[in-house]
């Protein structure tokens, strides 16, 4: 797809959108969906495919997600794996006859292309590297240290979404400051803000900003890489459920209405973290779990102390 020399709109309006959230049962699968602040639904678990490989494992694991009955895969420009998702999701969805609007697709705008122009140019490469026409979420993968060309990247994906090229927009790794000053200056209040997020790192005071002004929180790193599996509370509220440490970590997140996002290239685990969500923690065990708050971060992406 060619590059489209764009510009934003001379004098825009603000179109905030800050309407609460609710949540919707999913038709064709056993866990929710959330509607936006733009009125668009998302999935409320995602297939995540941070470090798979641009080949047939990741296919293998798009198509073992989307048979098991995930319905949104979260990829982005920085992981080279939009060819690997784009290919299996194409295929899936002729396989099975399912109408493209039945997959929700994120993917997120690097480092590298911040800028408006840059930005509508990486948008188009993305959705090239996929096949489609037109992605459901894009994000920010993170804030730009210049506020100004932060802000160019924002009006970019304002743009993008006006021209239908995705149908909500976000922004990922913002913190406090981050996110005020976009709520001061853009037209369209971010739909999401993806960050890492699981009891041991509760970034408590950014959720409840994004909460207060409709912006749904995406949970990254929902497992904590796996780097807590182990720990005893977790594996006590486990054992009483009947269920695996994984599932707690997702449940817990879910129950808070976050967007959780598990990566797993293993089927059984993918199968298997799909399962977290029929069963409800009691308030005792979501006290345990809120208790377990560290500030244990396990990956270098967020861009401030919030
Ligand atoms: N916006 C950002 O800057 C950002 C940053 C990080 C992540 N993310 C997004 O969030 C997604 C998830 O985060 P993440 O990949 O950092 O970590 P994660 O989902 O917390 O953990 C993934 C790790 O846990 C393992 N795992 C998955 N399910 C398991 C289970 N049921 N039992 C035991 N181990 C299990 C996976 O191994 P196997 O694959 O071998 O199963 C993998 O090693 C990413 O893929 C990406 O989409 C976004």
């Amino acid at each position: 797809m060619a590059p489209i020399a764009i510009t934003p709109e001379a004098s825009p309006e603000r179109e905030i959108y800050v309407k609460k959230s609710v949540q919707v049962r999913s038709h064709s699968s056993s866990f929710s969906s959330i509607k936006l602040n733009d009125g668009n639904v998302i999935p409320q678990v995602a297939l995540g495919v941070y470090k798979a490989p641009n080949g047939q494992e990741t296919e293998d694991a798009v198509t073992a997600a989307l048979d098991a009955g995930y319905r949104h895969i979260d990829s982005a420009a920085r992981y080279a794996n939009e060819e690997a998702c784009g290919r299996a999701i194409r295929r899936w969805l002729e396989r099975t006859g399912t109408p493209r609007d039945e997959v929700f697709i994120c993917s997120k705008l690097w480092d590298a292309d911040h800028g408006f122009e840059a930005t509508f140019n990486a948008l188009c490469e993305s959705l090239d590297k996929f096949g489609l026409d037109y992605l459901d979420l894009y994000l920010i993968h993170s804030p730009a240290e210049d506020e100004e060309k932060r802000l160019e990247s924002w009006r970019a994906l304002e743009t993008a979404q006006r021209l239908g090229k995705v149908k909500s927009i976000g922004v990922s790794n913002f913190g406090a400051s981050h996110i005020e000053s976009l709520l001061e200056n853009a037209r369209v209040v971010p739909a999401v803000n993806q960050v890492e997020v699981h009891p041991f790192c509760q970034r408590q005071a950014l959720v409840d900003l994004c909460n207060e002004n409709g912006i749904r929180i995406e949970a990254y790193s929902p497992l904590a890489r796996g780097n807590k599996l182990q720990d005893p509370t977790i594996c006590a509220i486990a054992e009483k459920y009947g269920k695996t440490s994984a599932q707690v970590l997702l449940n817990w997140s879910a129950s808070r209405g976050n967007v959780v996002l598990p990566k797993s290239l293993t089927a059984h685990r993918i199968q298997s973290n799909l399962e977290s969500f029929d069963f409800k923690l009691s308030p005792e065990d979501v006290a345990a779990i809120d208790n377990l708050e560290e500030n244990y971060v396990t990956g270098s992406m967020h861009k401030s102390h919030d």
